[in-house]
């Protein structure tokens, strides 16, 4: 296969290294950069699990994203999301509200909740559902990560803009 040398900002960081040319965004972050706080459920596109935010406003599934694809954008995951050891508000609230079992969904539920509220900072229960639609939870029921989502939203309406991803969220 051939290989090509790719240059990915995760986190506000740079990394530059040699991969083939077919290796997805997920391995590439989990493989190339060790950086494992994405998760790998399916590898399909269908859990979720594997989300990070473009830019700071696009979710895509880094299963489903060749690492080529994602040069030259902003990559954020959700260790991207503390800012000087402190929690997003997104993550805040899903400890608060106990929309965390396993944890395995978590930091692709994070990083939709963000794109979510990037798209739309005062979702409806309505929206956020429709918007948390292909991330899958096995343990929580789901409720109290809607909740979580609505929490985090009051949260960051009282408080200050924060930057994701170089950009605002
Ligand atoms: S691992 Fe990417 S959607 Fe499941
Ligand atoms: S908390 Fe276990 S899969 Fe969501």
């Amino acid at each position: 296969m051939k290989t090509k040398m790719i240059t990915l900002c995760v986190n506000g960081k740079d990394h530059r290294f040699e991969a083939p040319v077919n290796r997805t965004l997920l391995q590439a972050l989990r493989d190339d950069l060790k950086l494992t706080d994405t998760k790998y459920g399916c590898g399909t596109g269908e859990c979720g699990g594997c989300t990070v935010l473009m830019d700071g406003k696009d979710n895509v599934c880094s299963c489903l994203t060749l690492a080529v694809e994602a040069e030259g954008r902003h990559i954020t995951t959700v260790g991207g999301m503390t800012r000087e050891g402190e929690l997003h508000p997104i993550q805040i609230a899903f400890i608060e509200l106990g929309a965390i079992q396993c944890g395995y969904c978590t930091p692709g539920m994070i990083m939709k909740t963000a794109g979510i509220l990037a798209d739309n900072p005062n979702p409806t229960e309505e929206e956020i559902r429709k918007g948390l639609d292909g991330n899958i939870c096995r343990c929580t029921g789901y409720e109290k990560i809607v909740l979580a989502v609505r929490r985090a939203s009051e949260m960051m309406d009282t408080a200050q803009t924060r930057k994701v991803g170089g950009m605002s969220a």
